[in-house]
């Protein structure tokens, strides 16, 4: 007997006589009390806040569970494992992690042949810390060198469980700190993912990026969990809650994030996102962009809607960076500039920050320490109809009297930029803000300062 295969509330209660269980044995076996013993409930997914235009439709019930076995000895690579776990399971199956057990993963995973499928993340998981190998067998992604441990996509994929997946980032944030070109894994890579939802995880030390989610559409990540700070003087950096790109009809919501870059970030072509009730410690704010980049691409990001947002020790709290016309520099591994594009119908909602340097920074010029060269050769990528309302709370003194800056790189590049209710105030009560090229009517601060803060 391989599989003993039932559906799952059939036998929820029943008692019949099971083989040994073994999970360093030659098979996986499934027992059936064991289904209703260990195998986490879906949980539906509600929306408090905003409603999204479209959510993933109802997965069909799954017949079939498949657990996943383990050596259980943090040495050997459960890679293979894994992989059988997935394939007996796909196609209308569950996966079960079992609680209590140690996965480690030290091959790169091609998961983008997932469909119906749950996958039942209990227990704990940990990326081997094989920087060779991982350097030289994870995926590419097309876009600013993102690679990935592992690549997600498919249709109907759930994941959840409430285990662990920790990326094993120390070795990384030691390493990048001696060599900056080199190529860190993103913890979730997800490439063509669809009608799927990601939730009740709690994910530690990403090298890079937590989430790269790439050519996905309606995909929902609710209630992660991520933290992962380095232990060394080597500081982790480039730690994005999500980035999107080539992405629509994404949720991001009831989540909590402490890292080191940005919060969330739409990437070009990220339209119908929808981001609420986080709350982000760290980061640098909810950012569209950086857009532009690269030259001769047009990058779109458009209807996203950002709401209920708890934002602390960060750099900014709403970002719009884009990328001057002119070949510039951020640091020696980001490079770029001459792009163009759109940004158009963006709303950030409600809120509150504490200790952020820039409440709201809206900038054209990334990259470019120069704003005079900037100036000259401006933003061919326009950003038009955006909403900033209903801000709170305090800035840190870094700019300070000045709060938000919001600079065009020409009266054409940006239109429709209006932000109310914007109570935010500099440690000294101010509300200054830094306006260029934009219509300073439609905006609630103080258009009074005549420098960028960081200049
Ligand atoms: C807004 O965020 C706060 C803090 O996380 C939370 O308590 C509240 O329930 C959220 N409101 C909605 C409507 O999601
Ligand atoms: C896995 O190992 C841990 C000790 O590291 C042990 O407590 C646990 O029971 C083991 N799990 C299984 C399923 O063998
Ligand atoms: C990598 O992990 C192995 C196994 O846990 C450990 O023995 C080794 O010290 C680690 N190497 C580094 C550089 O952290
Ligand atoms: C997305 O899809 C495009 C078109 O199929 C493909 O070229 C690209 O490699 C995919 N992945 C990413 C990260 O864009
Ligand atoms: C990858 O990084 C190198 C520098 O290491 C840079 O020259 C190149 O443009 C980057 N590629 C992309 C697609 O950003
Ligand atoms: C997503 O779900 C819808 C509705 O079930 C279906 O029509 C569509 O084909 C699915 N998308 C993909 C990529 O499978
Ligand atoms: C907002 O997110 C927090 C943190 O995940 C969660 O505890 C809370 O229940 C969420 N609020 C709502 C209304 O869902
Ligand atoms: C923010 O994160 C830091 C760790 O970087 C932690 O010490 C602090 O307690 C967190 N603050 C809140 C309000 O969660
Ligand atoms: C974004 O979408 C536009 C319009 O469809 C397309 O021209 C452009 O190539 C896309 N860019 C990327 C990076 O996929
Ligand atoms: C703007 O985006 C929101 C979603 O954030 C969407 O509901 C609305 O229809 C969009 N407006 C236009 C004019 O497209
Ligand atoms: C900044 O750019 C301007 C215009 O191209 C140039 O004249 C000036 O020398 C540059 N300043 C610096 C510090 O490079
Ligand atoms: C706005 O600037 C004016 C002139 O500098 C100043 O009198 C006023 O107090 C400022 N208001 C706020 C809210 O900072």
């Amino acid at each position: 007997m391989k599989f003993l295969f039932s559906t799952l509330l059939a036998v929820a209660s029943a008692t019949l006589a099971v083989a040994n269980p073994a999970w360093h044995g030659e098979e996986s076996w499934l027992e059936n009390r064991a289904i209703a013993e260990h195998v986490s409930p879906p949980r539906s997914i509600s929306y408090h806040g905003k409603t999204p235009c479209k959510i993933p439709p109802h997965s069909p019930p799954r017949n079939k569970v498949c657990y996943v076995k383990s050596h259980n000895d943090s040495s050997t690579d459960d890679s293979p494992y894994i992989l059988d776990a997935l394939h007996q399971c796909n196609n209308g199956g569950h996966v079960v992690f079992k609680e209590g057990t140690k996965y480690l993963i030290g091959t790169a995973l091609d998961l983008t042949f997932l469909e119906h499928i749950d996958i039942d993340i209990q227990s704990y998981i940990l990326f081997t810390n094989d920087t060779d190998y991982w350097q030289a067998n994870s995926f590419p992604f097309v876009f600013q060198n993102v690679t990935s441990f592992f690549k997600l996509g498919g249709n109907d994929v759930n994941i959840y469980g409430g285990g662990t997946v920790d990326g094993n980032g120390q070795v990384w944030y030691d390493l990048y700190a001696e060599n900056i070109y080199i190529l860190r894994p993103v913890l979730f890579g997800i490439d063509g993912l669809h009608n799927s939802t990601i939730k009740d995880l709690v994910l530690r030390y990403s090298p890079e990026y937590y989430h790269f989610i790439a050519n996905s559409t309606n995909v929902v990540f609710d209630n992660i969990n991520i933290a992962g700070a380095s232990k060394s003087v080597n500081v982790a950096k480039n730690t994005d809650g999500w980035d999107t790109y080539r992405s629509s009809d994404i949720v991001i919501q009831n989540s909590v994030i402490v890292n080191g870059d940005d919060c969330v970030s739409f990437k070009p072509n990220s339209t119908n996102m929808l981001v609420q009730n986080l709350s982000c410690n760290g980061s640098h704010g909810i950012s569209v962009g950086s857009l532009g980049q690269y030259e001769g691409e047009y990058d779109i990001v458009e209807n996203v809607y950002v709401y209920n947002i708890s934002m602390i020790n960060a750099s900014d709290g709403a970002r719009i960076k884009v990328w001057p016309n002119i070949a510039s520099a951020q640091s020696g591994d980001l490079q770029g500039g001459g792009g163009s594009g759109y940004v158009k119908n963006i709303t950030y909602d409600t809120m509150s920050m504490a200790n952020v340097d820039y409440a709201i920074e809206i900038y054209q010029c990334y990259g470019q320490k120069n704003l005079t060269l900037c100036l000259e050769y401006p933003s061919p990528l326009t950003i038009t109809d955006i909403v900033l309302k209903d801000f709170t709370g305090q800035t840190s003194s870094k700019y300070a009297p000045q709060t938000s800056s919001f600079a065009c790189s020409s009266t054409t590049a940006c239109g429709n930029i209006v932000a109310q209710d914007i109570d935010v105030v500099s440690p000294g009560g101010q509300q200054d803000a830094y306006c260029l090229n934009v219509d300073n009517t439609l905006l609630d601060v103080n258009c009074t300062s005549t420098s960028l803060g960081f200049n």
